[in-house]
């Protein structure tokens, strides 16, 4: 079974408050879930292999480290996993990204396909797949199982909230695929919106509604 990682800094929690305030208006809204994406990116990447490399600093020679061969893709469903893309980018500047486009059936809740650009090589990259919600799961199983198609086998599922619903079925769906959240909410409304949660993630971002 895979591990469930609760990132909850105390710079993140404060963050996330503001957040979820109603009030918050898109470019704060934005600008908060990218810094929390750095700050989730650093936990995400914790254990990366490092070499030894030899180098000489101004002083002295020296055996340093470098993260080892190994490549990232930051994968973000869309719409609202693009919010996550920059942040994780100032910390992994070389990763690719790749697209996947799942939407929401608003009456079945069941997710629907509309878009998927990987990087070639992505079977051989570490995939950080993005999405700030984790509400039923559907959405992240479904973009997982696209990853899997392609030959990926490195996954990690990086979202902002998740309810137990959503974070059990990933666990049961994906037992290889760890998870990664800031919080844990309580439970789904009968609209399989996240309560508290922060309203939908998409519209906020976007502001299109
Ligand atoms: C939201 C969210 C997730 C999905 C989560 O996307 O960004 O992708 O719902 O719900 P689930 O766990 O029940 O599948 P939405 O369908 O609203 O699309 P959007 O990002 O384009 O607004
Ligand atoms: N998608 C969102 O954007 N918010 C939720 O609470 C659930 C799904």
């Amino acid at each position: 079974m895979s591990t469930v990682h609760v990132i909850d800094h105390p710079m993140i929690q404060h963050k996330l408050s503001i957040m979820r305030m109603k009030q918050t208006g898109s470019k704060d809204f934005r600008q908060l879930l990218t810094e929390i994406s750095l700050l989730m990116g650093y936990e995400v990447t914790r254990d990366l292999a490092l070499d030894d490399i030899k180098i000489e600093t101004p002083i002295c020679p020296m055996t340093a480290k470098q993260i080892s061969g190994r490549k990232l893709a930051i994968v973000p469903i869309l719409r609202a996993g693009l919010g996550m893309v920059d942040g994780l980018l100032t910390l992994v500047p070389v990763a690719k990204v790749g697209h996947i486009g799942l939407y929401r059936n608003e009456e079945t809740h069941e997710p629907v396909e509309y878009y998927c650009k990987l990087p070639e090589d992505i079977d051989n990259r570490l995939v950080i797949l993005t999405d700030p919600m984790l509400a039923t799961g559907g959405s992240a199983c479904d973009a997982i199982t696209m990853l899997k198609k392609r030959g990926c086998n490195q996954i990690r599922l990086m979202c902002l909230v998740g309810v137990p619903e959503g974070i059990n079925k990933v666990q049961q769906t994906h037992p290889d695929v760890d998870i990664y959240v800031a919080a844990v909410d309580d439970h789904l409304n009968e609209n399989a919106y996240i309560v508290p949660g922060l309203g939908d993630a998409g519209d906020r971002i976007f502001g299109t509604k």
